[in-house]
């Protein structure tokens, strides 16, 4: 072969590899995924319109720089199967291939939703028996992503194996695995997102399942006692994160309007230690500044995003008062003073809460400033229902 034609041939080699896009096994979810979903402000209400309106913002407001790349597309976006069992989108998204187009040309990625069962939960058209068929079209508009919401199989579980717990649940892995099969099928990478509310325990068997991520709890809510319940509640979780797959205690609701400053921040700190996926859910073209300083605080992002992988849990609570840490990859660790109740109120943070002795160096991830050597321990005055974060290193 002359020289000519040798680079021909590898080019045409290297054309056709990069056609095939990235190799399934491609690992996804190294860090806990982030993005933004639909549901928590749109509800059924949202159209092809918002999401494109959302992909905008997401870069120029700068949250997509700041790693925030998923547009997920929740429920209500489903029309009618057809007699080929090919599933229409509704009015509302006239274009989905070139919707998708459009989001990954701004550099960010997409995300669709569907369920195991026959409906979604909010009564649309869902997969059972198209799983194949459903995996291979949203693999053909380009989706990265699929949350795959139990709803209505919870129903054809009950009723095909009527006080049979253990059999449900068997069913309902199967369901999942199911949906994992067909989406390696498909030979496109697709983070894997299982939503079933964290019946049967999925943080011990999700990741078996193909799951990248997991919900642990019931829906969130735009309100102080709904997410504080399901926050705090993730304590003994961190034993079943790792790079790839992560516990999902549900949504962002930054930005939504139904909580104070403070009480966002507190959400976001804990989402960070975490290792939560962090999937905004706000309205993103009516974000205020302040919104936009919670989002994108980005050394509290850094600590959610941190390489080790490594969840953190609770070291310490007192009635409504807690500190929690979380492991970094560099040796320093994370800490968060959370204060649950209305009222702000003075909290000591001893070193020896983590196993530690100082001195080390401390930064006030809110503040963003250094807060000097600790030597023993550390006392700040906690906003109500709000939250101080600490950066912790060793000299
Ligand atoms: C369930 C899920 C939510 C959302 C809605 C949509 O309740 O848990 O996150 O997807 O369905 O109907």
């Amino acid at each position: 072969m002359k020289y000519g034609s040798i680079f021909a041939f590898l080019l045409i080699a290297v054309c056709s590899a990069a056609a095939q896009g990235p190799k399934q096994n491609a690992p996804l979810a190294q860090t806990p995924p982030m993005g933004w979903n639909s549901w928590n402000h749109f509800r059924r209400n949202v159209t092809q319109a918002d999401v494109r309106a959302a992909a905008d913002e997401l870069v120029s407001s700068g949250m997509r720089d700041a790693g925030y790349v998923y547009v997920n597309i929740d429920g209500s976006w489903q029309g009618e199967r057809d007699a080929n069992g090919v599933l229409h989108p509704n009015s509302k998204f006239p274009d989905m291939k070139g919707l998708a187009d459009y989001i990954h040309s701004k550099g960010l990625k997409f995300g669709i939703y569907s369920g195991p069962g026959p409906l979604t939960c909010g009564g649309d058209v869902a997969s059972l028996g198209h799983e194949q068929q459903d995996a291979a079209m949203f693999a053909s508009w380009g989706a990265d992503f699929l949350k795959y919401d139990l709803c209505s199989y919870g129903k054809v579980m009950l009723e095909s194996a009527p006080n049979d717990m253990h059999k449900q649940n068997e069913m309902m892995r199967q369901a999942y695995e199911k949906m994992h099969q067909a989406l390696l099928k498909t030979g496109r990478p697709i983070l894997y997102s299982l939503c079933q509310y964290g019946r049967d325990y999925v943080w011990k068997w999700g990741a078996q399942a193909g799951g990248n991520m997991w919900r642990t709890t019931h829906d969130i809510a735009d309100d102080y006692l709904s997410y504080s319940d399901i926050g705090f509640s993730q304590a003994g979780l961190s034993k079943y994160a790792s790079p790839g797959h992560w516990n999902d205690p549900d949504m962002l609701e930054v930005g939504n309007g139904g909580m104070t400053a403070d009480e966002y921040r507190q959400q976001m700190s804990l989402w960070s230690i975490l290792a939560a996926p962090l999937i905004a859910g706000n309205d993103l073209t009516k974000m205020t500044d302040v919104t936009k300083s919670i989002l994108m605080n980005r050394e509290v992002i850094a600590v959610d995003q941190d390489p080790l992988g490594k969840q953190g849990d609770r070291v310490w609570a007192q009635g409504q008062l807690e500190f929690w840490s979380k492991p970094l990859k560099d040796g320093s660790i994370a800490v968060a003073l959370f204060n649950r109740l209305k009222n702000p109120i003075r909290m000591t943070f001893h070193l020896s809460d983590i196993g530690w002795t100082g001195p080390v160096e401390a930064r006030d991830l809110w503040k963003h400033e250094d807060v000097g050597t600790i030597q023993d321990a550390y006392s700040a005055a906690v906003p109500g229902r709000g939250v101080v974060m600490l950066l912790l290193k060793r000299p």
